[in-house]
């Protein structure tokens, strides 16, 4: 695996503190309330994993499964429910958690989706973002790091499938995907 890696772009370490800044400005933001954390199979079951574990409000966790890649490196811009909540999300605070943010076509579509069900707010929470990537402009409340538009694996984002186990976030050598 060591040789289809570029580089470590963020440290097991640079993604354990980062995500207790956003658990702590999480607590703030929601005190008194309850949260349905919303997790977005599959990239997002590290950051969810961990994150959730540094929050301290009170809250329930929900799975959706979207698609909008395939096994490409580009976005289809076809979003596909794959699997759907089980949860009634009317007068929930909703708080989607995402792995990344590319074209953000996913994340706009899939939060218009949640808000058409009722809930009394949806917000999101992403480990990574592609500023320059983003064809559609979705407000982000949590961010934990902008990065450049690289083609990035690791810590649940995946190349067609795999890669999803690295603790880090890294670069894939172009050797990989044909560069
Ligand atoms: C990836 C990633 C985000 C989405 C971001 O998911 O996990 O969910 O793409 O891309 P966008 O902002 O351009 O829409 P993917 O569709 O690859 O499914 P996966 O999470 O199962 O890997
Ligand atoms: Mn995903
Ligand atoms: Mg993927």
């Amino acid at each position: 695996m060591g040789e289809d890696l570029q580089k470590i772009l963020i440290t097991e370490e640079q993604i354990d503190s980062r995500l207790a800044e956003l658990a702590a400005q999480i607590d703030k933001d929601y005190e008194g309330k309850d949260i349905l954390v919303v997790g977005v199979l599959k990239g997002a079951v590290m950051v969810m994993a961990d994150l959730v574990r540094k929050i301290h409000t009170p809250l329930t966790m929900d799975w959706m499964a979207v698609s909008s890649y395939g096994s490409g490196t580009k976005s289809s811009g076809v979003v596909r429910i794959l699997k759907d909540l089980e949860t009634d999300l009317e007068g929930r605070h909703v708080l989607i958690v995402e792995d990344i943010i590319d074209s953000g076509l996913t994340l706009s579509w899939l939060k218009s989706n949640l808000e058409s069900r009722g809930p009394a707010s949806v917000q999101i929470a992403t480990l990574l973002r592609k500023p320059e990537a983003a064809t559609v402009d979705i407000h982000v409340e949590y961010v934990g790091f902008d990065i450049a538009n690289e083609f990035v694996v690791g810590y649940g984002l995946d190349y067609a499938e795999k890669y999803r186990n690295l603790p880090f976030i890294g670069t894939l050598a172009p050797h990989v995907y044909g560069g």
